[in-house]
């Protein structure tokens, strides 16, 4: 998945080509999540891998969706470009599973895809200057290092340095345990790495306003300003 979540990283274009071409070579199948290609900041671009391959579209299934092009989180509506005989088991197995996609939404899915890019352009240009206020913010915290997201609305800092050391009379060892002090007394939700395979990380969505980064990762700041050894 490129953007990722939850790293956002950004492959670079040889890379995909490279994974693409190694599949193609082994007969292995390759689906790949494409939903934030448009989501992607300063140098980096997005490239999607049967593009780059060909030869693979047969055995490459591309995902995308509205849900966050479009800022359609919750309408539930996405989709599948594969070759044909894998798009028709998909269609059985999903129509018997969960039926379909409500009209209104699909309407309105139609509406969107029909219309032109101008307005992922503007929101770019915010979840830019959101990424660049939260990762500059979160590099200001003594035991957090957060590498710079090409992609995507998620930092993924990783807050190694404050494990293990005293936090308002607690002792978080792992990010889980940490995150839960997070929302329990800074009021802030983040993902632990855990959830991702990643312990000693957080993933924290920019996916809102800048005044809330703000004052979201200043809590932590002040939270993780208090640990001692
Ligand atoms: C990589 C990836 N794919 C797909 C989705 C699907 O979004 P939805 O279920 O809202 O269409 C998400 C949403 O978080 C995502 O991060």
């Amino acid at each position: 998945m490129s953007p990722s979540n939850p790293t956002g990283a950004v492959y670079p274009k040889e890379e995909i080509e490279a994974i693409g071409r190694w599949a193609l070579d082994r007969g292995i199948w390759v689906v790949t999540d494409e939903i934030y290609e448009h989501l992607v900041y300063g140098s980096a671009r997005h490239h999607s891998m049967p593009v780059l391959v060909p030869e693979l579209a047969e055995s490459c299934i591309v995902i995308n969706g509205v849900a966050k092009t479009y800022a359609m989180t919750g309408w539930r509506v996405g989709w599948m470009l594969g070759p044909p005989d894998a798009i028709a088991a998909a269609n059985n197995l999903q129509s018997h599973q969960t039926s379909n996609v409500s009209n209104v939404s699909q309407a309105a899915a139609l509406s969107a895809v029909s219309g032109d890019l101008g307005a992922v352009a503007a929101m770019r240009e915010a979840f830019d200057r959101r990424r660049r206020t939260i990762v500059r913010m979160l590099n200001e915290i003594e035991g957090v290092e957060c590498p710079e997201p090409e992609g995507a609305f998620y930092a993924f800092p990783s807050v190694k340095g404050l494990l293990g050391r005293e936090i308002r009379g607690r002792r978080p060892t792992t990010s889980a345990e940490l995150a839960d002090q997070c929302i329990a007394e800074a009021k802030v939700a983040v993902v632990p790495g855990e959830a991702f395979g990643a312990p000693g990380y957080f993933r924290m969505s920019y996916a809102m306003g800048d005044e809330d980064i703000v004052e979201g990762v200043s809590r932590l700041a002040s939270l993780f300003g208090e640990s001692r050894p």
